[in-house]
């Protein structure tokens, strides 16, 4: 059993480094920030009420991600671990997580935080704004919010798995490729 968390700012890379580590590892993946993107589109409830923060950049109320995050993780009983990519972003959020999994007998093992400055965010994600279709990519003051919530309330996560000795920072900014090999060896060095 293998559970990581793909940790780091808006843009740092999660989503794109998930692809590869999913693949190597066969784990399942689960994307708070996809899931969420799923029910908007499918005109959920989950969905209206999620897309009310996520436009102004907002994280969505713990409550509301930690009961979709746990049914997320009972659909998939059979899974030989998860990425965590996008979740926990809050303090409330890990300590959530880490009662989920030892109701389950397991732990989280690493959390891999995605170092990437904030020009650079920005840049990537106004670039990519101009093709996704993401409201939130759009409008440079959301994406500086996102960017202010990540520091306010994010990054005691990061401080969090520390203390348990599972925190390892990987520079974010390069080639993908180089970035995912630095990635596989320090899980690897985990396990
Ligand atoms: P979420 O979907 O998680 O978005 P995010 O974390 O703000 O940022 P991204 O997913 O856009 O970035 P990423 O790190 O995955 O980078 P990516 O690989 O895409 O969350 C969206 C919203 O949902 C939140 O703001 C919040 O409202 C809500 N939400 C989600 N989870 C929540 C939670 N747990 N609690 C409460 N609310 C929650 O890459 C970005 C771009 O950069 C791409 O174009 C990519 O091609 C490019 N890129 C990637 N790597 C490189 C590289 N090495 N060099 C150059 N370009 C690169
Ligand atoms: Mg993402």
């Amino acid at each position: 059993m293998l559970n990581l968390i793909l940790f780091g700012p808006p843009g740092a890379g999660k989503g794109t480094q998930s692809q590869n580590i999913i693949t190597k590892y066969g784990l399942a993946h689960l994307s708070t920030g996809d899931i969420f993107r799923a029910n908007i589109k499918g005109e959920t409830q989950l969905g209206v009420l999620a897309k009310s923060y996520i436009d102004k950049g907002q994280l969505v109320p713990d409550d509301v991600t930690i009961k979709m995050l746990q049914s997320e993780v009972e659909k998939n009983p059979g899974a030989k671990g998860f990425i965590f990519d996008g979740f926990p972003r809050t303090a409330a959020q890990a300590q959530a997580l880490d009662v989920l999994l030892e109701a389950r007998n397991q732990k989280i093992n690493v959390l891999v935080s995605l170092e990437v400055e904030e020009e650079e965010l920005k840049k990537r994600l106004l670039e990519r704004g101009k093709t996704s279709g993401r409201a939130d990519d759009v409008d440079p003051s959301v994406i500086q919010k996102r960017i202010e919530v990540y520091k306010a309330e994010t990054t005691p996560v990061k401080e969090y798995y520390s203390k348990q000795g599972k925190t390892v920072e990987v520079n974010g900014i390069g080639d993908v490729l180089e970035i995912f090999k630095t990635i596989t060896s320090k899980i690897d060095s985990r396990l």
